[in-house]
């Protein structure tokens, strides 16, 4: 299955590599692993694969149950034929018939998967561009401790009432080489998770890491050493970059947006407040409401 998903996504710039690591994260690991994996074989190979999860997420005093969509890949050998359809339906009626809410996707415009969830009815509930940090070599690292274990859950971002945010991340028992790390500096935390990716320059595609930050709480010189420190351990680690959910923290030092990939967060209703959240939902873009 992670063979099959390096090839149907090897076509994006900023591609992910499903590694054996972070396929038993899909299935064995955070939120209790995958609710649902789809599998379309032919000659006993797989040909189609897609994963849904679970997530709880806080709509104001609510908490709404959603199932999480991703990822979804199609053999580049057998696109057009429905099978992306058919992995998005299964997904559909396996959520309905277990009660959820609403079904939540992330993707990224430039993919022609949008066309596949328009299709299907999902709608944006938010547009973002991740906060991105390129990690040179650091002339120092701290003497903070990376600690463990992680908290069963950190608070989400203040100023956004009406944003359906993740209740989480739960506690997380990820393997040792995604690097799962929680570093504290005075009355900061960050918490951080690396990723295997393809790094794409002129002329190359060569297997590499990025990080991402999960959570961050603390303000102020506290939450500036202890993501200062984060950094510093990724690029230990061996990551080169690091990256954040522009909500997850507002604006961090040594980060930037411009140039970073839209990425759409996309929702589709199940039930009556699962289709009034992912309505009012859509009213915010970037940051903050739109209007
Ligand atoms: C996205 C993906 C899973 C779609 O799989 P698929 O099996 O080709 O999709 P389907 O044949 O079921 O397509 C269903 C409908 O989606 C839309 N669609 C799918 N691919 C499309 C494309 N390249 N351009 C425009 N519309 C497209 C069409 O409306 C299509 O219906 P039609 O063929 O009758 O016109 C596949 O292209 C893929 O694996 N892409 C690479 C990995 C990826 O981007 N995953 C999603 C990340 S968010």
């Amino acid at each position: 299955m992670g063979a099959l998903l390096d090839e149907a996504f090897a076509e994006h710039d900023e591609a992910q590599r499903f590694e054996p690591e972070v396929m038993a994260l899909l299935l064995d690991g955070p939120r209790g692993g995958a609710q649902l994996s789809l599998v379309a074989e032919d000659a006993g190979r797989p040909v189609a694969v897609a994963f849904v999860g679970r997530r709880a997420l806080r709509w104001g005093a609510k908490v709404l149950h959603a199932h999480h969509l991703g990822p979804i890949g199609v053999s580049p050998r057998r696109r057009r034929e429905g099978l992306g359809r058919w992995m998005c339906e299964a997904a559909r009626a396996h959520a309905e018939g277990t009660g959820a809410d609403l079904l939540t996707l992330t993707t990224n415009p430039g993919h022609p998967a949008r066309h596949l969830y328009e299709r299907l009815g999902y709608t944006i509930i938010e547009r973002f561009r991740p906060s991105l940090r390129a990690l040179g070599p650091t002339s120092y690292l701290t003497s903070l401790a990376a600690s463990e274990p992680w908290p069963g859950s950190l608070p989400g971002p203040p100023g956004r009432p009406l944003a359906l945010l993740e209740d989480g991340p739960q506690a997380i028992t990820a393997p040792e080489a995604l690097r799962p790390r929680l570093v504290r500096a005075g009355d900061a935390e960050v918490l951080t998770l690396r990723w295997p990716v393809i790094a794409r320059g002129p002329g190359a595609a060569i297997p590499a890491w990025s990080t991402q930050i999960l959570a961050v709480r603390g303000r102020g010189a506290d939450q500036v050493r202890a993501v200062e420190a984060a950094c510093a351990y990724a690029h230990h680690d061996g990551s080169v970059v690091a990256w954040c959910h522009p909500a997850v923290a507002g604006p961090l030092q040594g980060f930037q947006r411009d140039g970073a990939p839209w990425v759409w967060r996309m929702g589709l209703g199940l039930t009556p407040a699962g289709a009034q959240a992912v309505a009012q939902a859509r009213a915010y873009d970037e940051l903050g409401p739109s209007s």
